[in-house]
C-alpha cells in the first residue's frame, strides 16, 4: 500500500498494530511457560536460561511493555492524528519510536534469559537499554505533543490528556527509578538503599500500573468506544473530572505495595487511604465508559468489538474494586504473598488491559489495510468468548488459591504452633494451577485465532492506492 497517498501516518499505525499482536502470542506463550512450570517445575530440565526466575520477568516485560506498549503507540498515534485532524509531527522520529521501541523488546528477550537484570520488578532492564528507552520516550513525547501543537481543532479530544499523561508521567517514573551507577556494561547499582530504594520502586510500580496499564489504555476507552458505539462519550465533563482526580490520587498509592514492612506507619496508611479514594475515580471513568452505550445497548448483542470494550470495562471496574479492598492493611495481611494478588493482576491484565487492546487492535486493522471489516467477524466473536471464559477461569482459580494459601498460613494449633506447613498449602493450590494453565491457554488460543483472522484480512486487501474507505468524523 502507498502511504504517500494518504492524509495521515498510518504505517507506524500498521507497524505497532501488527507488533501488537505477535509480542501479546509471545507474552503469553511464556505466561503459559511458567504456569505450567508452576505445577512441573522441572519442566525445563534446570536449563538456567530457561528458568522460572528468569523467564517470569521475560513475560511480564513482554506482555505489558511489548504487548501492551505497542498497543499504546499504535492507538495513541492513531487518535492524536484523527482527533487533531493533524499528521503526526516529525514523521523520522515516529520510525525511530518504532524501530527503537522493537530493540528495546528484543534487548530485553536476549538480556533477560541470561540473568542480566537490575532485580527491581517491571525496571528489570540494565542501564544501557535504560538509556535507549529514555531516547524511545522523547522522542515518543515529542511526536505527540508536536501533533498537539499542530492541531487543526480548536480543543484536544479528552483521550489526548490521558495518553498525554501516560507518556509524561512514565518518562518521570522511568528517569527517576532507573538512577543507578553503572559499574561494567551490564551491570548497575541503584543510588537508593534500604527502605528508600524500596519506598521508589514502588511509586515507581503503582504508576506504572496508574499510568502504563491504566491512563493510556483510558485514552483508548474515551476514543474507540464512543466510535464503535456510534455514540457521544456520556458526559465529558465527567470525563475532565474523571482525568484530574485519578491523576492526582494514583501518586501517592504506591505504599500499599509495603504493607508491614519497615516503611514507617504513617506512609503505609497514606497508601491506603489514597487507594480508597481511587476506587471513585476509577468508577467515574468506568460508568463513563459504560453508559456511553446507553440507547445502544442492542448493539452489544451482533457487535463483538463492543463486547470487547464493555467486558473490558467491567473488568477494570472489577479489578479497580478489588484493589482499594487489597490495600486495607487487615486484609492485605491475607492476600500480600498469595495467589490472590496474581488473580488482581491478571483480571486488570487480561481483563481490561488486554481485552481493550484487542477490540482496539481489531477497529484498526481493517482501516489501516483498506477493508471494511475483519476477515472473519465470526472468528472475532469466537476470540471474545474463548478470551472471556479464559479470563473466568484463571482469576476465579487464582481467587481460591490465594485466600486459601492465606488461611492455611495463619492457621494455628492452640499450643500456637503452626496447623500447616508451607508445602501442604502449595499442594492445596495444585488443582487451581491446573485450572488456571487452562485459562491461560484459553486466551492464548485466542490470539492465535486473531493472528489468522489478522493476516487473512491483510492478505485479502485490495492491491490499490485507494484511499481508506470514509470514516465518520473524527469527533465522536
Ligand atoms: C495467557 C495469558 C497469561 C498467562 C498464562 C499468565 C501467567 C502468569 C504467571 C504464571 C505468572 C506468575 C505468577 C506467580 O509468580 O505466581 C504471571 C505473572 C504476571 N503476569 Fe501474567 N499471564 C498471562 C497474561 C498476562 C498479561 C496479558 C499481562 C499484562 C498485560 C500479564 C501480567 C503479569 C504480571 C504483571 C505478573 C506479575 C504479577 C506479580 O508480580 O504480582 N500477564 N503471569
Ligand atoms: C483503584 C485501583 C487499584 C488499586 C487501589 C490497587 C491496589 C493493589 C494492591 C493493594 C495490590 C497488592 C499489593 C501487595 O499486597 O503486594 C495490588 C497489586 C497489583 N496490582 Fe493493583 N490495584 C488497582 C488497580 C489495578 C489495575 C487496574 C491493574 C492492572 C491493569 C493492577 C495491577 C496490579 C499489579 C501488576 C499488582 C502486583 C504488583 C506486584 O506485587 O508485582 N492494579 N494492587
Amino acid at each position: 500500500m502507498s502511504t504517500a497517498a494518504e492524509t495521515y501516518n498510518y504505517q507506524v499505525v500498521r507497524q505497532f498494530a501488527i507488533v501488537t499482536v505477535i509480542w501479546g502470542i509471545v507474552g503469553m506463550l511464556v505466561g503459559v511457560i511458567i504456569a505450567t512450570q508452576l505445577i512441573f517445575p522441572d519442566l525445563t530440565h534446570g536449563i538456567a536460561w530457561l528458568s522460572y526466575g528468569r523467564l517470569r520477568p521475560l513475560h511480564t516485560n513482554a506482555v505489558i511493555f511489548a504487548f501492551g506498549g505497542s498497543a499504546l503507540f499504535a492507538t495513541s498515534y492513531y487518535v492524536v492524528q484523527r482527533t487533531c485532524q493533524a499528521r503526526l509531527f516529525a514523521g523520522p522520529l515516529a520510525a525511530f519510536t518504532f524501530w527503537g521501541w522493537q530493540a528495546v523488546i528484543v534487548l530485553a528477550a536476549v538480556t533477560l534469559p541470561l540473568g542480566i537484570t537490575t532485580s527491581h520488578e517491571y525496571a528489570e532492564l540494565e542501564w544501557p537499554i535504560d538509556v535507549l528507552i529514555t531516547l524511545v520516550w522523547v522522542a515518543y513525547a515529542v511526536v505527540f505533543f508536536g501533533t498537539i501543537a499542530k492541531r487543526k481543532t480548536p480543543h484536544i479530544y479528552v483521550a489526548n490528556w490521558f495518553f498525554g499523561a501516560f507518556i509524561l508521567t512514565v518518562a518521570l517514573l522511568h528517569v527517576v527509578n532507573s538512577a543507578q551507577i553503572p559499574v561494567t556494561w551490564w551491570k548497575s547499582y541503584y543510588v537508593y538503599a534500604g527502605v528508600q530504594d524500596a519506598m521508589v520502586q514502588w511509586w515507581y510500580g503503582h504508576n506504572a500500573v496508574g499510568f502504563f496499564l491504566t491512563a493510556g489504555f483510558l485514552g483508548m476507552m474515551y476514543y474507540f468506544v464512543p466510535k464503535q458505539a456510534g455514540r457521544p462519550i456520556y458526559s465529558y465533563r465527567l470525563s475532565v473530572v474523571h482525568f484530574w482526580a485519578l491523576i492526582f490520587t494514583y501518586m501517592w498509592a504506591g505504599p500499599h505495595h509495603l504493607h508491614y514492612t519497615a516503611l514507617p506507619d504513617w506512609a503505609q496508611s497514606i497508601g491506603m487511604i489514597f487507594s480508597l479514594i481511587l476506587l471513585a475515580p476509577s468508577w467515574g471513568g468506568m460508568i463513563n465508559g459504560i453508559m456511553t452505550l446507553s440507547g445502544a445497548w442492542h448493539k452489544l448483542r451482533t457487535d463483538p468489538l463492543l463486547k470487547f470494550m464493555i467486558v473490558s470495562l467491567s473488568f477494570y471496574g472489577m479489578s479497580t474494586f478489588e484493589g482499594p479492598m487489597m490495600s486495607i492493611k487487615t486484609v492485605n495481611a491475607l492476600s500480600h504473598y498469595t495467589d490472590w494478588t496474581i488473580g488482581h493482576v491478571h483480571s486488570g491484565a487480561l481483563g481490561w488491559v488486554g481485552m481493550i487492546s484487542i477490540g482496539c487492535i481489531y477497529y484498526l486493522i481493517p482501516r489501516m489495510f483498506g477493508r471494511t471489516e475483519m476477515h472473519s467477524v465470526g472468528l472475532v466473536t469466537l476470540h471474545f468468548w474463548v478470551a472471556t471464559i479464559g479470563i473466568v477461569l484463571y482469576i476465579a482459580a487464582m481467587w481460591i488459591a490465594g485466600v486459601t494459601q492465606g488461611l492455611m498460613w495463619r492457621a494455628v494449633n492452640p499450643d500456637g504452633t503452626l496447623t500447616y506447613t508451607f508445602v501442604e498449602s502449595t499442594r492445596a493450590s495444585m488443582p487451581f494451577y491446573w485450572i488456571r494453565l487452562g485459562g491461560g491457554l484459553l486466551y492464548l488460543s485466542g490470539m492465535l485465532i486473531m493472528a489468522y483472522n489478522v493476516w487473512k484480512t491483510i492478505a485479502g486487501r485490495k492491491a490499490t492506492d485507494a484511499p481508506i474507505p470514509a470514516y465518520a468524523p473524527a469527533h465522536a
